[in-house]
């Protein structure tokens, strides 16, 4: 499948509500209640005012597949990943990771991390895919790392 992606823009914030309430990825997240539209209606808002985390929609032709995100801190950002339901299980999850990376690496980032549950094998297995290494777990919760320059 041929993906592209591309920066976050406004009229996005109901796709990404979506996807952010859909029950897997809130079961997926640190956080698992429910996100309610006006608290998501101002993050969404917050994130383009403050840069941070940036946000970014990977397409399939014209549809939206699914976002990576870039919380950045200093040269290092922890990426996460959620691909709408339809395009789970497709290989769109672990492209979306290097695109991202590639994203991070253009914005001269020297490393990134992402938190895994370990109980979500895909999430692990596409950021393993994507060179990124476990590096502890605690309380179910795993930290994966890439180093982006050498
Ligand atoms: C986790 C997620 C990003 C993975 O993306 P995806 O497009 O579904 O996954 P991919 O198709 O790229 O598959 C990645 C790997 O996981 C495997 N996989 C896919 N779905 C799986 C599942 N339900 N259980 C176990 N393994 C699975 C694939 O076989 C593949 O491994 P392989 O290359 O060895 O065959 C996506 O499913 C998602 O957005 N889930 C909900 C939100 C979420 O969990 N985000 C991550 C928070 S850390």
């Amino acid at each position: 499948m041929k993906l592209s992606i591309r920066k976050a823009v406004r009229s996005d914030c109901k796709a990404v509500w979506t996807w952010r309430n859909d029950p897997v990825t809130r079961a997926n997240s640190r956080n698992t209640a429910k996100i309610p539209w006006r608290k998501h209606v101002s993050w969404f808002a917050e994130t383009f005012e403050r840069g941070n985390p940036q946000i970014f929609i990977v397409t399939a032709g014209r549809v939206r597949a699914g976002l990576v995100s870039l919380r950045m801190n200093g040269k290092r950002a922890e990426v996460s990943v959620n691909i709408a339901p339809s395009f789970r299980g497709k290989g769109v999850g672990s492209k979306a990771i290097a695109l991202a990376c590639k994203i991070a690496a253009k914005l001269g980032l020297v490393s990134l991390e992402a938190f895994v549950k370990k109980t979500n094998a895909a999430s692990q297995k596409a950021f393993e895919k994507n060179d990124f290494v476990k590096n502890s777990c605690k309380k179910g919760l795993c930290k994966y790392c890439r180093r982006l320059v050498s």
